[in-house]
């Protein structure tokens, strides 16, 4: 355990994100004995709460079971609370002084994280604030800054917040988390890759036909309607998660295992993405909205129903792309991407298509058609891999089967999977931020993505395809693929009777 001690300061101590995923990450990260014994918790925000009051709160969200008890009220006096406005600078003294009394008391050495996890409007307030009475940099401990998506809401603001954190904070000390390179599966795409002999010399334009990527939800936008209706899906999921994943499926191999050799990698990736031009926007993008349907029977509300969305909304809850990268490696290899909410399930799934052989010796009906290979990385759920070949069926003539060589986490017999926040945490106490977006990759991305939303913005001819909820979305999504088609892990479940 190279974990120093330290103290967690978490701003949105009140939100969401703070009980569902940061508490029980930290608490699970303390139940492995991953966290330094001189640890603790200052959750910062403008409600009034004591210290006794915030634990209260959090227990909630801490495992029940029997066995768990004695272990949550060993970590529950880890956690404070301040009660701060967080945009007024005046205020900054309490908090400094605060976490030095924390830090005396705990015989914690002045090792700071600051976790923002509030409303995008604070994330340059904050900083500003923080460096206002000197929390910003020390030659004493470490000073490091966690950031949330989004990180703007387009190129411009992407520089724009970039270049407010990096008047305070250095590029070294930013942590900008994309809880997509958290995910398990996610990294074992490297592992996969460069740790096997076989895959990495067919991972290029010679062997593979084309790649597709999908990451459906079947929820729809619950009670976050009021921000989703500002982002949409190109925001929410595309220009961060998606673009992530296309880094690890598309990159070269890094010369180490090391946070600036992979992220350069990424940002070589995204370097070679061919431009799309704005003409082309409407043939090589699609967008979606979802609209009322019925849903095993019952009544299932259209996006433009849902609390906090402007009946009138354009905003996509699908998307869908086509699109190149320009690099040896992938010369002429077409990727595609879709993200969509109220879709038939929740899966997360690469699927690597290898090329068809050269010449059809078991004939060309349709069984033998079906034997092109492909690779399913599962990312969630259901964590995994899948590899489709084709076998003789036994019996008379050379009639070609497709089957499965699949492999599942679960098969691992106590394997515990640790939640994404669970280990990018880790990874920031340990000052390793392997698995955090670099600035610049995250200004490419925006860059890669932003004709696409001037097109949007520009050309309101461009059509935003109704689906109905339950749906994979709009059927002209079936055409992007050119001489193929989509893997539907499950049917659309508002044809009756044809459920997942
Ligand atoms: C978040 C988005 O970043 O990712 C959500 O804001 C989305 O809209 C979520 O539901 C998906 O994450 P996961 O881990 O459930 O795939």
């Amino acid at each position: 355990n190279h974990t120093k001690p330290h103290i967690l300061v978490i701003f949105g101590a009140s939100g969401d994100l703070t009980k569902r995923k940061l508490i029980p990450a930290l608490f699970d990260l303390y139940k492995q004995k991953l966290l330094p014994a001189q640890f603790a918790v200052l959750g910062v925000s403008r409600t009034e709460l004591s210290d006794e009051e915030f634990r209260n709160r959090m227990t909630e969200f801490l495992p029940e079971e029997e066995t768990h008890q004695s272990v949550v009220e060993e970590f529950l006096p880890k956690l404070y609370y301040q009660p701060l406005a967080t945009d007024d600078g005046y205020e900054y003294p309490i908090l400094r002084d605060r976490l030095a009394t924390i830090a005396k008391q705990n015989v914690i050495a002045e090792n700071y994280i600051f976790y923002l996890s509030t409303p995008p409007k604070l994330y340059d307030v904050i900083p500003a604030n923080l460096a206002s009475v000197e929390l910003n940099k020390s030659d004493d401990g470490f000073r490091r800054l966690i950031v949330e998506k989004p990180f703007g809401t387009d190129l411009a603001s992407a520089k724009k917040l970039n270049k407010k954190l990096l008047h305070y904070f250095d590029e070294d000390q930013i942590y900008r988390i994309d809880h997509y390179l958290g995910k398990e599966s996610v990294q074992n795409m490297l592992v996969t890759r460069f740790a096997n002999g076989i895959f990495e010399p067919i991972w290029n334009h010679n062997f593979i036909q084309h790649v597709e990527i999908t990451s459906a939800e079947s929820l729809g936008v619950e009670e976050r309607g009021g921000y989703y209706d500002q982002s949409g899906a190109m925001r929410d999921m595309v220009q961060n998660h998606l673009m992530q994943l296309v880094g690890m499926v598309a990159m070269e191999p890094p010369v180490v295992i090391e946070a600036d050799a992979i992220r350069n990698e990424v940002l070589k990736v995204f370097q070679s993405l061919r431009p799309i031009k704005e003409d082309d926007v409407a043939s090589q993008v699609i967008r979606g909205q979802y609209t009322e349907s019925h849903i095993k029977k019952e009544l299932v509300k259209g996006y433009r129903q849902e609390k906090g969305v402007n009946p009138e909304s354009r905003t996509e809850t699908f998307f869908a792309m086509k699109f190149f990268i320009d690099n040896w490696r992938w010369s002429g290899v077409p990727f595609y991407i879709r993200t969509g909410k109220k879709l038939p399930t929740r899966v997360t799934e690469v699927v690597i298509h290898f090329k068809k052989t050269p010449h059809h010796l078991f004939g060309t009906s349709q069984a033998s058609q079906q034997t092109s290979n492909q690779l399913i990385i599962r990312i969630q759920p259901d964590e995994g891999i899948l590899l489709k070949f084709g076998m003789k069926v036994p019996g008379a003539g050379f009639r070609v089967q497709t089957v499965n060589m699949d492999f599942h986490y679960d098969d691992l017999a106590d394997t515990h999977l640790p939640s994404a926040y669970e280990r990018l945490l880790l990874d920031c106490m340990q000052g390793d931020a392997t698995l955090y977006s670099r600035g610049d990759a995250v200004e490419k991305a925006w860059a890669y993505v932003q004709p696409i939303l001037d097109a949007w913005q520009n050309n309101p001819d461009i059509p935003v395809y109704g689906y109905p909820a339950g749906t994979w979305g709009p059927e002209v999504t079936d055409k992007l693929i050119e001489g193929g088609s989509w893997r539907y892990p499950c049917k659309n479940l508002s044809d009756d009777g044809n459920y997942c």
